[in-house]
């Protein structure tokens, strides 16, 4: 998607000398940082420390690294090595399982010689599907948006509210709710974002930095205007990303999702997940008992970062008394009965065992 009106991706291979390169999301939206990453302790802490965030980002940064890792040392031991220490990252978005997963099981069986040639090919592959898989998404969410602008009076924006980032910057490209935006916004229909701000991390600063850049229409809002506004008949559809989503079509997303639903429900509002296939969980039903939910830093919660007053430094504001106890879980679960329908990149199903089987037969385990 675009920056300053050039086309980018949230990690590429440099093409003068393919070095990994990052957009460092420690600075956005307030300076546009690139880092590159090349250790496995660079990779491992670019993840942990959110540098990279956002489920899909997450399994593809892991990609890169086994192939960095694989093209200083290709043995049995380094492998086995890079995996478990970035399995340990971050434990909920379930991409990253299934990244390292997918590349174990192809480069274990190969000679060591053939695997770091074998790990970059690799590693593209997943950046390009993951791009190909979002913007289907794109493609079959953007029918919800046209039909709901189609009951309202010409010119009217259809509303949307979206929770944390799943934008480009969640992943590869398009993101996952936002590529139905993208593409809504393309193909002309008028949509407006209600974008959540996302306490603590205040995730939805990059959505409304990645909106602006594309010219989408939003307004950011405290995560408790949500309900308020669904009451005063001010959102049509809520659409966020997933975390993790079990077979049984249980969505894990970030902390506040639930409530939303919740709050969509009962005010008859569509509450859309979009789900890239990588996200489902196939091995977990119940949502509530099979899902590790992260635990983050207090100071997350005691601390806000921001600019500071001066337009250029970078700084983190205390807003608790010394001392104060803080409890940071980073996501929640919104049980499958609260969601309407799931926007996959093979079409949208219901959010049940039966909805997810019925598009992905070939996966069920
Ligand atoms: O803690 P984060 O910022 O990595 O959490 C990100 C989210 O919860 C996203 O909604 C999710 O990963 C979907 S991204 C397409």
């Amino acid at each position: 998607m675009l920056v300053n009106g050039t086309h980018h991706r949230s990690i590429w291979r440099d093409a003068q000398n393919g070095a990994v390169r990052i957009l460092d999301q420690r600075w956005l939206p307030h300076r546009i940082d690139i880092a590159t990453l090349k250790s496995l302790d660079d990779f491992a802490t670019a993840i942990r420390d959110m540098w990279v965030r956002g489920a899909p980002l997450i399994g593809a940064t892991a990609a890169y690294c086994i192939a960095e890792q694989m093209a200083r040392d290709p043995s049995d031991a380094a492998l086995v090595h890079a995996v478990d220490v970035l399995n340990a990252t971050r434990p909920t978005a379930v991409n990253l399982r299934w990244a390292l997963h997918r590349c174990q099981s192809e480069l274990q069986p190969l000679d060591p010689t053939q695997r770091s040639d074998a790990a970059r090919a690799l590693a593209e592959e997943v950046a390009d599907e993951d791009v190909e898989i979002n913007r289907n998404i794109g493609v079959h969410g953007l029918e919800l948006i046209r039909k709901i602008s189609a009951t309202k009076p010409d010119g009217a924006p259809v509303n949307i509210m979206t929770h944390c980032n799943a934008g480009w910057l969640a992943t590869v490209d398009w993101g996952t709710a936002t590529s139905p935006i993208y593409h809504a916004y393309d193909a002309g229909l008028p949509v407006h974002v209600w974008v959540d701000e996302t306490r603590p991390r205040n995730q939805g600063a990059l959505t409304a930095w990645e909106l602006g850049q594309h010219g989408v229409p939003h307004t950011y809002v405290v995560d408790n205007a949500g309900g308020h506004l669904m009451q005063h008949g001010q959102v049509d559809i809520l659409i966020t990303g997933t975390d993790r989503t079990t077979a049984s079509g249980d969505v894990c997303n970030k902390i506040g999702t639930y409530l939303k639903a919740l709050a969509a429900h009962d005010n008859g509002i569509p509450f859309y997940v979009a789900l890239p296939s990588p996200t489902i969980d196939w091995t977990a039903q119940d949502g509530l008992g099979e899902i590790p939910i992260e635990e983050r830093s207090g100071d997350e919660i005691s601390q806000i970062h921001g600019r500071g007053p001066d337009g250029t430094d970078l700084a983190n504001v205390t807003v608790t008394p010394e001392g104060t106890n803080t409890g940071n879980p980073a996501f929640d679960v919104t049980p499958n009965r609260l969601v309407t329908g799931l926007i996959t990149e093979r079409g949208i199903c219901d959010a049940s065992a039966g909805g997810l089987a019925a598009l992905f037969p070939d996966r069920v385990e």
